[in-house]
C-alpha cells in the first residue's frame, strides 16, 4: 500500500505513522527525519538543508525530490511506503507522480490529519524526542514513564531545534501558503481522506486504519 500522510506542524504525522507502520508492514518515510539525520552527520546535503530548516522554511523543491527519488528505490518500498511530510509542494506533488509512474505505481490514499491551528503551538513546544530511536513523546499529552527517557529504548530525549514559538509561526506560515493547496490537488484525484487529528492518540490511529482498510 502506498500512502502519504498530509497534515499541518504538529498535527501527529510521525506520532501515527510509528503505529500504522507496523500495522501494514511499510517503511516510514519522513523527509524532515532525512534532513535532520544529514544535519547531524554534517554531511554536505545537512549543511544546506540547515540553511532552511532551522528557519522554519521548507528546503528546495529539488534537494527534497532528489531524497525521495533515491529513497523509493529501495528494495524495502517494493511492500509500499508511508510518505511523511512530503510532497509539501504542488511542484513536488507532480515530480512524486512522475517518479511513481516511472515505476509503474501510485498512491492508494493521502490521509490528511484535521488539527485546528490553535492547538499545533502547544503541541510543537511539548514535544520531545529520543535521539536514540527517534519516537515521539510530549511532555502533557503522551509523557515517558520517567522524564527525559525514551519508554522504548532507554534513550535520552531531545526538543528539536525548530520547535520553538517563532519558527512555528513560520512554519505554520509556509503550510498554508505552500502545503494546504494540495488538498484540492489530491480530492480532485478522488484520493484525499480526512482524519480529525484532534483525539486521543489511538483513537486517531484507530480511524486512520479504518480508512486505510476502506471501512470509513
Ligand atoms: P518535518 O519534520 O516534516 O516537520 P513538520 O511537518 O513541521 O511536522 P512535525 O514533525 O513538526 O509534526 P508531526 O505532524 O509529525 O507531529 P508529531 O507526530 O511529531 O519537517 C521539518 C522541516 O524539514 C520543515 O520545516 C522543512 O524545513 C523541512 N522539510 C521536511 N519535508 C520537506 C519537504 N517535503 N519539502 C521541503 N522541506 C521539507 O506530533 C507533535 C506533538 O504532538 C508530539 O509531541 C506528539 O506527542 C503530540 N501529539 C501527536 N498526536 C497527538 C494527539 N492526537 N493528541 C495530543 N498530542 C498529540
Ligand atoms: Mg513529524
Ligand atoms: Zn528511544
Amino acid at each position: 500500500m502506498n500512502i502519504l500522510f498530509m497534515g499541518p506542524p504538529g498535527a501527529g504525522k510521525g506520532t501515527q505513522a510509528e503505529r500504522i507502520v507496523d500495522t501494514f508492514g511499510v517503511p516510514h518515510i519522513s523527509t524532515g527525519d532525512a534532513f535532520r539525520l544529514a544535519m547531524k552527520q554534517g554531511t554536505p546535503l545537512g549543511q544546506k538543508a540547515k540553511e532552511y530548516v532551522d528557519q522554519g522554511l521548507l528546503v528546495p523543491d529539488e534537494i527534497t525530490n532528489g531524497i525521495v527519488r533515491e529513497r523509493l528505490q529501495l528494495e524495502d518500498c517494493n511492500s509500499g511506503f508511508l510518505l511523511d511530510g512530503f510532497p509539501r509542494t504542488l511542484q513536488q506533488a507532480e515530480a512524486l507522480d512522475g517518479m511513481l509512474a516511472e515505476m509503474g505505481r501510485s498512491i492508494d490514499h493521502v490521509v490528511n490529519l484535521k488539527v485546528d491551528r490553535g492547538l499545533l503551538l502547544a503541541r510543537l513546544t511539548g514535544r520531545r524526542i529520543c535521539k536514540a530511536c527517534g519516537a515521539t513523546y510530549h511532555v502533557m499529552f503522551n509523557p515517558p514513564v520517567q522524564e527525559g527517557v525514551c519508554d522504548k529504548c532507554g534513550g535520552e530525549l531531545y526538543q528539536r531545534s525548530d520547535d520553538t514559538e517563532a519558527k512555528v509561526g513560520t512554519r505554520l506560515d509556509e503550510y498554508i501558503s505552500k502545503t494546504s493547496l494540495l488538498l484540492d490537488y489530491y480530492s480532485g484525484k478522488g484520493l484525499l481522506r480526512e482524519v480529525n487529528g484532534e483525539k486521543e492518540i489511538d483513537e486517531v490511529t484507530g480511524e486512520i486504519t479504518a480508512c486505510l482498510r476502506g471501512s470509513l
